[in-house]
């Protein structure tokens, strides 16, 4: 651990103010874990800038001392992320939040970092805009932390990731120096593509301290559907036969059985749940045609129909559509609450959803543990969530390690990779020469080595 003296601390808080310079346990203890697993590490000292200037300063002295940082948005990451591992300084953005600007005849947004991602998404709604990606924890994720981890969420099927809508970032070098990476255009090859490096990178290579979104015309209307299914095989069939019978939905989402009883439960929702149903789907359109949408509805319907489904329910309101989603959402917490504490964020080809699912139960049969999956079927996107008798973390357990190791060669053998949106972090980095060649890693290692010299900023993540 990196010794942090007084002097540092005392030069900490000439940068931001007293105020916001903490070394006591009780608020390091907060900045100690995000949603990752079980785990937990103290940072030395959390600072909470309000400017990039700031920023900049914190940045030098670190940089000067080689004393470690690591950006924190909302804490809701789910690979750690946010987990400060060396100690050192927790950068934490939540004083960034400001909406700087939304300009409303380019349809682009002006962003601080810690702006909470359903607060921005409201604003520009307000305006007939819409910014698309909508991660699980939306009400409480900063959209820095989106802009680091490159988040997804439901809405990705139809209108793609984060970095589908980020054009221009101003970003502190962990030097301190201030750059920005792009132009406020929708086009720009304008030499490499460093808005799109750092989109994704994780905290790694800088920290984004502004940033320009493009947005896109709201659409006016959305149904969603809810159907379950007596096997998994057909959830996923259903799945494929939608998008290739040339339906665009903007949600396509399936729950386990298992998951779905547990949120069900915990949210007090009433739905025709029986014991022989294997997985459940919600299916969502939207577009400016209400007429138009119903006629879609009831065409998807019709083709969910041959898969013979248990049930389909069209949500009649806003509520209902509002809880149904609400239970989806939460769906990770619960079963994290219930001792499925080891989750990973597999990704495939779309068609190979259902030899994912199928091999993830067998994996659980031989090596011994319980497993739900849910996540985005439409993307191939599904989160799976390990309950192993014991064990609360995978990091630096052999026994788990092992289980890992044959789910990703699993992911890879069916030409999928090891994450999809919640990112390497520290918990897949010792995973990732599964999907990864080392001249590949060794690229990533020379670009770290270029932004950060001295390996201060989020040290020990993606890769050691
Ligand atoms: C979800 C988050 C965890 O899909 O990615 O629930
Ligand atoms: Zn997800």
């Amino acid at each position: 651990m990196h010794p942090i003296n007084e002097t540092h601390i005392e030069q900490f808080r000439k940068i931001v103010g007293e105020a916001y310079v903490f070394t006591e346990d009780e608020v390091l203890s907060k900045y100690a874990a995000d949603e990752t697993e079980r785990l937990f590490f103290m940072p030395q000292v959390v600072i909470k800038p309000r400017s990039v200037e700031e920023i900049s300063e914190i940045l030098k002295t670190c940089n000067q001392f080689h004393i470690p940082v690591t950006p924190r948005g909302g804490g809701t990451g789910l690979s750690g992320g946010a987990l400060p591992v060396n100690g050192g300084v927790v950068l934490a953005t939540e004083r960034m939040n400001a909406i700087l600007k939304i300009d409303e005849r380019n349809f682009q947004i002006l962003t601080e970092p810690g702006v909470i991602t359903e607060v921005l998404q409201d604003a520009v709604k307000e305006k007939g805009l819409f910014f698309p990606p909508d991660p699980a924890s939306k009400g409480s994720c900063f959209i820095g932390g989106n802009i680091a981890e490159n988040s997804g969420g439901p809405k990705a099927i139809k209108y793609g990731v984060v970095k589908n809508y980020v054009l221009n970032l101003e970003v502190v070098l962990p030097t301190g120096e201030i750059i920005w990476t792009g132009a406020n255009t929708l086009k720009n090859v304008t030499g490499y593509n460093l808005t799109q490096l750092i989109v994704g990178s994780e905290g790694t290579l800088g920290i984004v301290t502004k940033i320009v979104l493009k947005l896109i015309p709201l659409p006016k209307h959305d149904l969603t559907m809810f159907a379950t299914f007596t096997t998994l095989e057909t959830a996923c069939e259903a799945v494929n036969r939608i998008l290739m019978n040339g339906f665009n939905p903007c949600g396509m989402e399936l729950m386990e059985m298992d998951a779905l009883k547990m949120a069900a439960s915990r949210t007090q929702h009433q739905l025709p749940i029986h014991d022989n149903l294997a997985a459940c789907l919600i299916i969502e359109v939207d577009g400016n045609n209400a007429d138009r949408l119903m006629n879609e509805m009831e065409s998807i319907a019709k083709l969910l129909e041959e898969l013979e489904p248990a049930d389909i329910l069209v949500a009649e309101d806003t509520q209902q559509k509002e809880k149904l989603w609400k239970l989806r959402r939460r769906v990770a917490e619960i079963v994290k609450a219930a001792g499925y504490t080891i989750e990973e964020d597999t990704v495939v080809p779309r068609a190979a959803l259902a030899p994912l699912i199928k091999g993830v139960k067998q994996l659980a049969q031989t090596h011994d543990f319980q497993s739900v999956c849910y996540g985005h079927a439409g993307d191939g996107n599904i989160h799976v969530r390990i309950k192993k008798e014991g064990k609360k973390n995978s990091l630096n357990d052999a026994e788990v390690n092992n289980i890992l190791r044959a789910l990703f060669r699993l992911v890879k053998n069916l030409g999928g990779t090891i994450s999809a949106e919640h990112g390497i972090g520290l918990v897949q980095k010792s995973f990732l020469d599964i999907v990864m060649s080392e001249k590949q890693i060794q690229l990533m290692r020379d670009i770290k080595k270029v932004f950060d010299p001295n390996n201060i900023l989020n040290p020990g993540k993606i890769f050691n």
